[in-house]
């Protein structure tokens, strides 16, 4: 029987799953992305890892046939990674070719976020939905978009950044050259800031107890989550905002905040239609998508 590798390069974790063609994941690993070492350095341990995977299957009676990875920025078809703003040392790099040569099976690699929403529209919690944005939101803020049953890559492959939709004209200055994109105000950093410096997990823990600074940090984070989504649910009439990434965890804690923002700056029929639902594969989302991806499955 045939396996396939799933891999999420995050902007901080770097992780890796074998899956069966059903969407099971049988075996995993977790590194740190850690890729300020160099390109090549970063490669080698990576064609390790899945290496390592690769004898795993083989152990429980599975031929790996395909890899599938999520790279956080712009992947051409071509597989070049055009940009990355948060893991600067992958640009250029034609990852799917480098790691074919070492492993001498197919790669296709794909943009980070649009790995989670075919994982989550697949097997996740955008099953039976046609129309809908999976959000990730941790290092930085990305998405993927579902328009009637397909994944929306746009003019040039790149579709979705809806992280870098600016909120605030004049604000933050972001990496990618512009000021007051979403990333800048709905990430974990961000939340970070919006608490004072504690990191996500304090404050999801502080915010647990009723701690009310800790849990406006997440009402921020909600009301500007709440803003962008406003524009986007007006302008597509989506079914579903899945909402993946580490800091998702505290859906609860923020989730209030967006819908009464989208309750107040959009259409009322259109916010109705709108289910708003945490990501079900939970971390293992990308991982899915990319091997199921990788599996050759389409909608
Ligand atoms: C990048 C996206 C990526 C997201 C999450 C953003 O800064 O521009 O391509 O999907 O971070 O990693
Ligand atoms: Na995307
Ligand atoms: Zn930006």
């Amino acid at each position: 029987a045939s396996g396939y590798i799933g891999i999420d390069i995050g902007g901080t974790n770097l992780r890796g799953a074998l899956v069966r063609p059903g969407g099971e994941v049988m075996a995993r690993f977790r590194s740190k992305s850690a890729i300020e070492g160099g390109a090549d350095s970063f490669l080698m341990r990576l064609t390790e890892e899945i290496d390592r995977l690769i004898v795993e299957a083989r152990v429980s009676g599975l031929q790996v046939s395909g890899v599938g990875v999520g790279v956080p920025g712009l992947i051409g078809s071509d597989g070049v990674i055009h940009s990355s703003v948060n893991l600067r040392p992958l640009e250029g790099m034609n990852l799917s070719r480098s790691l074919e040569d070492r492993l001498g099976i197919p790669v296709i690699s794909a943009n980070d976020a649009n790995l989670i929403a075919l994982g989550e529209a697949w097997a996740g919690a955008g099953q039976g939905m046609r129309s809908l944005m999976v959000i990730t939101i941790g290092t930085g803020l990305g998405s993927g978009l579902i328009l009637d049953g397909k994944l929306w890559t746009g003019a040039g492959g790149f579709a979705a950044e809806f992280g870098h939709l600016t909120v605030e004209p004049e604000g933050i200055p972001c990496p990618c050259g512009n000021r007051g994109c979403l990333e800048q105000y709905v990430s974990a950093a961000a939340l970070s800031r919006y608490g004072r410096g504690k990191t996500p997990e304090v404050l999801a823990l502080l915010a647990g107890e009723g701690d009310t600074d800790a849990c406006a940090a997440f009402e921020t984070l909600g009301y500007w989550l709440g803003t962008a989504l406003a524009g986007l649910v007006n302008t597509l009439n989506l079914e579903g905002v899945i909402i993946g990434g580490g800091v998702s965890a505290s859906f609860d804690l923020f989730a209030p905040a967006v819908l009464q923002t989208l309750k107040q700056r959009a259409f009322p029929r259109m916010v109705a239609a709108l289910k708003l639902c945490q990501a079900a594969l939970g971390d293992d989302a990308g991982l899915v998508g990319g091997a199921l991806l990788a599996a050759g499955k389409s909608f």
